[in-house]
């Protein structure tokens, strides 16, 4: 299914001063194709959870439209699943049962509902998992549950909203690894919001960077390269210094919380070619973003770690 984004525009009640509204989109407008997966990126507060949850009807633009294969969006549906970054899990039930509520919800018949359970934690690797309770999953485990919980009425369309956020590094590449040839398995049309390039690059055919100023859309990147991504490969870190350009300027140094701290941390350790995980570099100092890209070897090994890991599991 293809999502059109038509202009929309969205302001919300401005809690300070009454009378007035705060506008968040402005005349925001883009394509997905059938089949794409497109990632959101840009700063905090730019107007990504706003954009996706218009899309998945949660929330109307006060103008503009959003199509979906051609049909205006006024509400949710079941050809839209959205994954949220908190899991959103029931706690009180079963992995099993958690993935086949959306189904239940659905009035798919049991024998059905049981039959797709099975093939999707073989898909995610958890067939042993079933009858966990989800305060028995690790983190990693539970991001895994809330996709398949997404992916289990077949959406034509799926939304997910900085999926893997609350992971660790390691874990984080491990599950993006799993979560692609997941993806992979069913192919669906997908919008992500997240904050880290390296991801976007990993899964999107498409990046598109969003900016304070109202969501202006300031780059929609295609990312041209085969599947599953090389991490290690010349143009993958040339798409990486791109976007990360681009967000640069999309923050424009202005770091108003932890997530816009994450992201400037990022671009510096891009521009010094610092390790992801560990090279904690200090904020706000002035750097040139001509430094040099040395040490990506730390970088490319570091996923190629990631990667052995994988193979082992
Ligand atoms: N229901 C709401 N009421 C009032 N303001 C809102 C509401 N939802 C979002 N906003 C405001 O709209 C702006 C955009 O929010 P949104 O959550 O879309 O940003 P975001 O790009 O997803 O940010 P983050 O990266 O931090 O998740 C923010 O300033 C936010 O405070
Ligand atoms: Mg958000």
């Amino acid at each position: 299914m293809s999502i059109s984004v038509q202009g929309i525009t969205k302001s919300f009640a401005d809690k300070g001063q009454k009378k007035e509204r705060k506008l968040v989109l402005k005349d925001v407008s883009f394509e997905v194709k059938d089949g794409e997966f497109v990632s959101l990126v840009g700063p905090s507060g730019c107007g990504k959870t706003t954009t996706l949850t218009i899309i998945a009807g949660f929330q109307k633009a006060d103008s503009g439209q959003v199509l979906v294969d051609g049909a205006p969006v006024s509400k949710p549906g079941p050809d839209r699943a959205f994954v949220f970054q908190n899991y959103a899990l029931l706690p009180w039930l079963k992995v099993g049962d958690n993935i086949m509520y959306p189904m239940k919800k659905q009035g798919i018949p049991k024998a059905e509902r049981e039959k797709r359970l099975k093939e999707l934690l073989s898909i995610a690797q958890m067939e042993d998992n079933a009858n966990s309770y989800i305060y028995e999953l690790s983190g990693g485990m539970k991001q895994r549950v809330a996709i398949l919980r997404g992916l289990a009425c077949d959406p034509k369309i799926l939304l997910m909203d900085e999926p893997l956020g609350a992971v660790d590094f390691q874990m984080r590449k491990l599950l993006q690894i799993q979560m692609e040839a997941m993806l992979q398995q069913r192919k669906v049309t997908t919008m992500m919001v997240t904050h880290d390039v390296d991801e976007a690059i990993y899964f999107s055919d498409r990046v598109i960077v969003m900016s304070r100023d109202h969501g202006r859309i300031m780059a929609d990147v295609q990312i041209d390269l085969p599947r599953p991504r090389d991490r290690t490969g010349l143009r993958y870190h040339e798409y990486m210094d791109q976007l990360t350009e681009i967000l640069k300027q999309a923050l424009n140094g202005e770091v108003f919380n932890e997530e816009d701290k994450d992201l400037m941390q990022f671009i510096e350790n891009v521009e010094t070619g610092a390790d992801l995980h560990e090279g904690r570099t200090i904020l706000g100092t002035d750097k040139s973003t001509s430094a040099p890209k040395k040490e990506r070897r730390n970088i490319l090994r570091r996923n190629r770690q990631c990667h052995d890991m994988n193979d082992k599991l």
